[in-house]
């Protein structure tokens, strides 16, 4: 691998870890020690180096960085730069010993608000950082209709549905066209390269839990419907469903959803509403309702149900879930126990998921689609060494 692959490499492990552990931390310490030595090797001889992303590519002082392909820290890195409104960076001499403060400062937060750059400038001088600078973008990358990469698609879906939630948690009214984009354009990067984006899927699991989970599960659930064959239209529709699968969370009070540790019998009686406020709340909406409404409808009301008749709500007599419904279970099951935040007390590993939704295949789920699920998402697990890193 060459120096500057492996600079990325190093502060693409060094961001996530940042995201997980504090500076004191073991793991911490290790990684920031690696991605020291990198940079300060690369600074060696010259005053100063340059990392810029373009199209989810990287370049190293002009020069493309060749990435192996399927590998998530270059895509990772670039998504990160754009949400802070950058291009890239500088390292100057003697960078190294800032790295840890850089960091801290940088890392992916639990707020995926996107920050201009004046913003994140401002961060970095807060945080003492002097000798590593946030560069603008390039110039009319945008405005040039440059086509979004991966990670810029699966941002952008996090960001509407957050847009999507907040409207909705305030009482107004979704924009649905909005989403449907979203969703369209998930579809078309699912179906061109279902890799990538079940990489950033798998990334995204310290985030935020509802809207980064919401697209993670529209992602799994695209794969899904690809490996079935399903025509774009209907891609598009799943996707679409699959991002409002969880709406009717935001109907239920913040404190329970960002409830810490495990819910009490109390609070689950409360979050067990939400597949049919999910429902209601689309329901509810001011507009004809099309197809892809009317299946987002049944999966908000549906994912719960498990496929023998048992699960959420309780109906009587027990209802068979439509297909989509059964694909979003799944997608949600599999990102709930690799995100560790609700229902597991800790993050699993997704071959551990895998191994754990194995038991339920032919009772919570659909055990064909359990086996299709396994095909799509096992392009990952041969992958590199870091998508298990973090579990
Ligand atoms: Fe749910
Ligand atoms: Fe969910």
């Amino acid at each position: 691998m060459s120096a500057p692959a492996e600079l990325v490499r190093r502060l693409f492990v060094l961001l996530k870890a940042a995201s997980v552990y504090g500076p004191e931390n073991e793991g911490y310490r290790t990684r920031s020690r690696e991605a020291r030595e990198a940079l300060a090797g690369l600074l060696a001889g010259s005053g100063a180096v340059r990392l810029e992303a373009r199209e989810d590519r990287l370049f190293f002082n002009g020069a493309p960085i060749p990435v192996p392909p399927g590998e998530a820290d270059a895509l990772f890195l670039c998504g990160e730069l754009r949400r802070g409104g950058a291009g890239g960076l500088e390292f100057r001499h003697g960078a190294e010993g800032q790295l840890d403060a850089f960091a801290f400062a940088f890392k992916p937060r639990a707020a995926r608000r996107t920050r201009s750059l004046e913003e994140t400038a401002g961060t970095l001088r807060n945080a003492g950082v002097s000798l590593i600078t946030a560069l603008p973008p390039p110039d009319g990358e945008a405005a040039a209709g440059v086509p979004a990469g991966p990670a810029e698609v699966f941002h952008r879906a996090v960001e509407t549905v957050e847009h999507l939630m907040s409207r909705a948690r305030a009482g107004e009214e979704p924009d649905l066209s909005e989403a449907k984009a979203a969703a369209e354009n998930l579809a078309r990067q699912v179906a061109a390269d279902p890799q990538a984006m079940l990489e950033l899927a798998i990334l995204e699991r310290f985030d935020e839990y509802t809207y980064a989970h919401s697209v993670n599960v529209s992602v799994y659930s695209l794969a899904i419907g690809c490996r079935l064959g399903l025509r774009p239209a209907l891609l598009a529709e799943l996707g679409f469903g699959a991002l409002f699968h969880d709406l009717g969370k935001a109907s239920l009070p913040r404190e329970l959803i960002d409830k810490p540790g495990e819910l009490d019998e109390n609070d689950w009686r409360l979050m067990r509403r939400h597949p049919l406020l999910g429902a209601e709340a689309l329901l509810a909406l001011r507009r004809p309702l099309d197809s892809s409404l009317a299946r987002a409808i049944s999966i908000a009301f549906e994912h719960h149900l498990a496929f023998d008749g048992s699960g959420y709500p309780r109906l009587q007599p027990p209802r068979r879930q439509e297909l989509f419904s059964r694909i979003c279970a799944l997608a949600d099951a599999f990102d709930a126990m690799t995100s560790g935040r609700v229902y597991a007390k800790r993050a699993m590993s997704p071959d551990e998921a895998l191994r754990r939704m194995a038991q339920g295949a032919g009772t919570a789920f659909d055990p064909f689609l359990f086996r299709v699920f396994i095909g799509a998402v096992g392009v990952s697990r041969s992958a590199p060494w870091w998508l298990r890193m973090a579990a």
